[in-house]
């Protein structure tokens, strides 16, 4: 079903090429371990998996007197967050910490299951947050056995940064406190409205690049609904979009709408101001690199010419490698591969987050969040139905944050005034022991990347009071 597309991963497709590829690899100075953990924490005697976390001690050596950073992994291999959270690992060769990067249970090689693990409804089954949780837990029991006393920061950066956060909230015995970047937690059934997401991409889009830039955009997708049912133009437009594939159906052409909408959703989110490679090899500032192509339209009446501006645009995201020879529709789709095979049964069961769009508060076009129809297309897909009211049960989830969030401690919640995430993050201090704050010119969580030299302002004293916060609660004061 094809409008599977829209549910846009917090971090985004993983299909991307090789970047989900589960290949063991070697990360410099970190050690590759495994842990035996019950499939089902919530049976007796469950038959075990291999999780694989990695772990650093070469700093903590030095003194023997650090804390534990533990990072909760999200949905993708643990390299990739290893990989973009340098940050954490900055700051623990100042704080003399143990660096533990944990893998979530059903992505990358930490499979309860095995090559099986996705095969059947049965083996899905212990695919949610609670479980991955108490893994952490389960984890962390066991380092604790050898690192006896020493105080445990949770970390997560989106999805990863929701499990932080519930962390702190359900094992407050286990962490002293949590790092939480671009963490939506709120972005649940009733707390959160559907389309502001796609309106926090148009006005990144607005503010970065000027109004004509989402105004050339939105042009096109007005000639794309146009064009969609009317199968006259399907032969052109695979000329027009140089498309690798065949433009035959109506779903063929809503295929190029989804590849332009992932191409500038997940620019919106990764808009960072030094080149990345997160989701894709991205140069600095690829927003404004993109608008810079896309505003170069003279003629908004030719649909022809809009679309290869536009299709130009895309290409920041899709064809910075310039290895593309045509552009290839299905390169963000979900299929064949395990992240965001994971991603799609999270969000068809526990983890519905809805993300709709209108085509007038935003961008693109009339598509709002429908439930029902999303529910139909997990229970065909994964035999399972939405649990919407799982996060509501579990973390709480109300219109009043400042009532679900009154008992927590301990918990930073970060965000970036670029990052469409922050539509259902908590970006308001709801108590005194919590930190909320956005910082100016930070994307989706900018400040777990390796510090470089033309972070926003914003974004560097974000980690000061980061550093401090963790000071402040590992003893009480700030050194
Ligand atoms: C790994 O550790 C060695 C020795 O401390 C250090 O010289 C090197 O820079 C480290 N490499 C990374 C990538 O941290
Ligand atoms: C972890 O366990 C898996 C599955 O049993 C195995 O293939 C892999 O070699 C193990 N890795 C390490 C580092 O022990
Ligand atoms: C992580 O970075 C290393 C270089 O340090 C690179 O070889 C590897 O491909 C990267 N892995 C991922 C999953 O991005
Ligand atoms: C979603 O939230 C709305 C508004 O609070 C509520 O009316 C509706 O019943 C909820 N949907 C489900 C499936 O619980
Ligand atoms: C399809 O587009 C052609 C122009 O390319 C137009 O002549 C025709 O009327 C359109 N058909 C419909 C059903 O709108
Ligand atoms: C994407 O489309 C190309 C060309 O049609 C095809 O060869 C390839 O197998 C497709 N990839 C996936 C993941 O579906
Ligand atoms: C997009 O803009 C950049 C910067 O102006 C330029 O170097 C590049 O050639 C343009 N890309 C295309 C495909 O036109
Ligand atoms: C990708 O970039 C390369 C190098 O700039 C260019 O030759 C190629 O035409 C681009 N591919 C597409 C599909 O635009
Ligand atoms: C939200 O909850 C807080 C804390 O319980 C309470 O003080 C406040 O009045 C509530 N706000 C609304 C609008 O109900
Ligand atoms: C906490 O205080 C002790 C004693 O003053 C000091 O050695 C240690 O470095 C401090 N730890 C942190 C994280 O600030």
């Amino acid at each position: 079903m094809k409008w599977l597309i829209l549910i846009v991963s917090i971090i985004g497709c993983f299909s991307i090429r090789g970047l989900n590829k589960a290949s063991v690899e070697s990360i410099p100075n970190y050690t590759l371990m495994n842990i035996s953990v019950p499939i089902d924490h919530y049976a007796p005697n469950s038959p075990t998996f291999q999780m694989r976390y990695y772990i650093r001690t070469d700093y903590y050596q030095q003194t023997k007197s650090g804390p534990i950073f533990f990072y909760c992994g999200n949905e993708g291999a643990i390299e990739v967050f290893v990989n973009n959270s340098g940050y954490i690992d900055f700051l623990a060769s100042q704080m003399d910490a143990i660096v533990v990067f944990a893998e979530h249970r059903y992505f990358g090689q930490s499979m309860p299951f095995g090559s099986a693990s996705f095969q059947t409804p049965n083996n899905l089954k212990y695919l949610s947050p609670h479980q991955a949780l108490a893994d952490y837990a389960y984890l962390l029991n066991y380092l604790k056995r050898e690192y006896y006393g020493l105080p445990v920061i949770a970390w997560g950066g989106s999805y990863g940064g929701m499990l932080a956060a519930w962390f702190r909230m359900k094992f407050p015995h286990l962490v002293a406190g949590s790092i939480a970047s671009s963490a939506p937690i709120f972005h649940f059934n009733g707390t959160v409205d559907p389309n502001e997401f796609n309106q926090l991409v148009t006005q990144h889009f607005s503010e970065v690049g000027g109004p004509g830039c989402p105004a050339v955009i939105r042009t096109a997708f007005q000639y794309l609904e146009m064009m969609r049912y009317n199968s006259s133009y399907y032969y052109n437009l695979e000329q027009w979009f140089n498309t690798c594939e065949e433009i035959i159906t109506s779903d063929d052409v809503y295929s190029i709408m989804n590849w332009l909408y992932n191409a500038f959703s997940y620019l919106a989110m990764t808009d960072y101001t030094s080149p990345s490679n997160f989701l894709q090899v991205l140069p600095a500032y690829p927003v404004s690199l993109a608008c810079g192509n896309i505003t170069e339209v003279v003629d908004l009446t030719d649909y022809a010419h809009v679309f290869e501006y536009v299709a130009k645009g895309a290409n920041v995201y899709y064809n910075s490698s310039g290895t593309q020879q045509c552009n290839e529709l299905n390169l963000t789709v979900t299929e064949g591969s395990l992240g965001d095979e994971g991603w799609d049964f999270l969000s068809c069961t526990t983890l519905s987050m809805p993300i709709g769009m209108n085509g007038v508060t935003d961008m693109f076009w009339y598509e709002p969040w429908d439930q029902l129809a999303f529910d139909s297309y997990c229970l065909q897909t994964w035999g399972e139905a939405t649990q919407v009211n799982y996060a509501a049960l579990w973390y709480g989830n109300s219109l009043n944050q400042t009532y679900i969030l009154r008992h927590a401690s301990n918990i930073l919640f970060s965000s970036g005034s670029l990052d469409p995430w922050q539509s259902g993050s908590v970006l308001i201090n709801s108590n005194p022991n919590l930190v909320a704050y956005t910082m100016i010119g930070g994307d989706h969580h900018s400040d777990l990347r390796m510090p470089a030299l033309n972070d926003p302002a914003e974004v560097v004293s974000g980690r000061v009071i980061i550093k401090q916060t963790i000071q402040y609660w590992i003893n009480g004061t700030i050194s």
